[in-house]
């Protein structure tokens, strides 16, 4: 009996998160699938979600505008993605603010002109800043941190002001054609809070069911949540003349759980993977043969020859360990190598039934092929990942 009551104390207990899940921190349902997503909350834009959609939006009617301002905070490590969208005449004129090498880039089309500013300081350091933009007349104006940004200037020969029809904005996407002057990849993570858009009351409206979460404090890496993974077309990372394939990997190993990387060839039987296992404290190299390591290291280097993998773990500086050249019974193609796949966090394709394949939970501080920083937002295939900041 008793175990039945904490059952159902349970149930209760999951029906009720659940609930506040599915109308999200302080949201409310508007009854047709969109949910409701206060102005001013804390949002996370890095959500899985076609890479060119906004995470969420608004439409209101331009009669019903007082302010030309809206300002909000944004705290972010990544580099380059969408921030902030809006539009009038459905799309026609419009207003991307985004990110390109961490510095703002602002473009604007309205009537005849398509016009690009980019400039002020680096915003990618994991820091909040304050953003404010607003539209004087034939000048629109973005602020940083309270010092004055960049100023555009724009006069149209067919000037006529719009004073009727709907407005749009948008946070994490763009809800327009891609013809922008300058190009750039639109996937952001990073966090937006205490908007306040045009001075509107009107909430945000969201398609997804529940808003990842905006963690306190964050640290440059990629983070796993143990629910996803990315994927490499192996093609991206050219062999070069030494003919080796190096991946190096930078983060707590002993603060993992799961497939950290794996590497699909084809015509390869055997797949090659790193698992952490939380409960050992063993990160397993599978590969020819099953090589567990204590998981004590910080920094792991993996040197794939056409008939040698090394191993290079290192706990700090005066103490690193390398596994001497290993030989491999059946040599990896290196020939086939452009064919392939790599994943980071999860397992891929067939020929790993002996491996416990349970998505990474951890957090990879930095992840380098080929001697190059990799970027999960490259990726053609990217699931529950953030790419540029973990929980800290
Ligand atoms: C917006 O304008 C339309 C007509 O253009 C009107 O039907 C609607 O009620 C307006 N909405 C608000 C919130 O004023
Ligand atoms: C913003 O809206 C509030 C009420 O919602 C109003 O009192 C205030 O005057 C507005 N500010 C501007 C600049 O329009
Ligand atoms: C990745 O590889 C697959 C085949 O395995 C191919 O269909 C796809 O076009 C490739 N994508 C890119 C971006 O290279
Ligand atoms: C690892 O195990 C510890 C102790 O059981 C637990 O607190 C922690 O959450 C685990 N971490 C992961 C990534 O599974
Ligand atoms: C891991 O460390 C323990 C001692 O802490 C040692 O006995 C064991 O041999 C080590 N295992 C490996 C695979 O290095
Ligand atoms: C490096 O790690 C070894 C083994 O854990 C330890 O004895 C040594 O003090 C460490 N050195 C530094 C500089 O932290």
């Amino acid at each position: 009996m008793a175990v039945f009551c904490k059952t159902m104390v349970d149930g209760l207990l999951l029906t009720l998160s659940v609930t506040l899940l599915w109308w999200g921190a302080d949201g409310h349902g508007n009854g047709l699938g969109m949910r409701e997503v206060p102005g001013r909350a804390t949002v996370n834009l890095g959500q899985d979600r076609d890479i060119w959609r906004p995470l969420i939006h608004k439409t209101v009617n331009l009669s019903e505008i007082s302010s030309i301002k809206s300002s909000f905070q944004f705290r972010t490590y990544d580099p380059e993605g969408v921030i902030f969208y809006g539009d009038t005449k459905n799309g026609e004129d419009w207003f991307v603010l985004s990110l390109r090498d961490g510095i703002p880039l602002m473009q604007i089309n309205k009537e005849d002109m398509l016009v690009s500013v980019v400039g002020g300081p680096k915003l990618n350091d994991g820091k909040w800043h304050t953003l404010e933009v607003s539209n004087y007349g034939k000048f629109v104006i973005l602020e940083v941190d309270g010092s004055g940004g960049l100023v555009v200037g724009m006069q149209s020969k067919q000037s006529q002001e719009v004073i009727s029809g709907k407005l749009r904005l948008a946070l994490g996407g763009i809800l327009t054609n891609k013809e922008m002057i300058i190009q750039f990849g639109p996937q952001m993570d990073g966090c937006v809070r205490e908007g306040n858009w045009l001075n509107l009351s009107k909430p945000w409206e969201s398609e997804v069911d529940d808003l990842w979460p905006c963690y306190e404090n964050i640290q440059p890496g990629s983070y796993f949540p143990g629910t996803g993974f990315a994927i490499f077309n192996t093609s991206v990372f050219p062999v070069e003349d030494d003919n080796e394939v190096k991946i190096e990997l930078w983060g707590d190993f002993s603060q993992m759980d799961g497939t950290i990387l794996s590497i699909e060839l084809p015509g390869r039987e055997r797949i090659f993977a790193l698992v952490a296992n939380n409960n050992t404290k063993e990160v397993t190299v599978f590969g020819d043969e099953n090589i567990p390591l204590n998981s004590t290291f910080n920094r792991l280097v993996l040197t794939f020859g056409a008939a040698f993998l090394r191993i290079l773990h290192e706990e700090n500086e005066s103490k690193t360990t390398e596994l001497s050249v290993h030989p491999l019974s059946h040599p990896v193609q290196l020939t086939t190598w452009k064919d392939g796949h790599l994943a980071i966090g999860g397992l891929l394709g067939e020929g790993g039934d002996n491996i416990a394949s349970n998505f990474l939970t951890g957090c990879l501080k930095k992840i380098q092929v080929q001697g190059k920083d990799l970027d999960l937002d490259l990726a053609v295939k990217k699931m529950s990942v953030s790419s540029h900041s973990c929980p800290a």
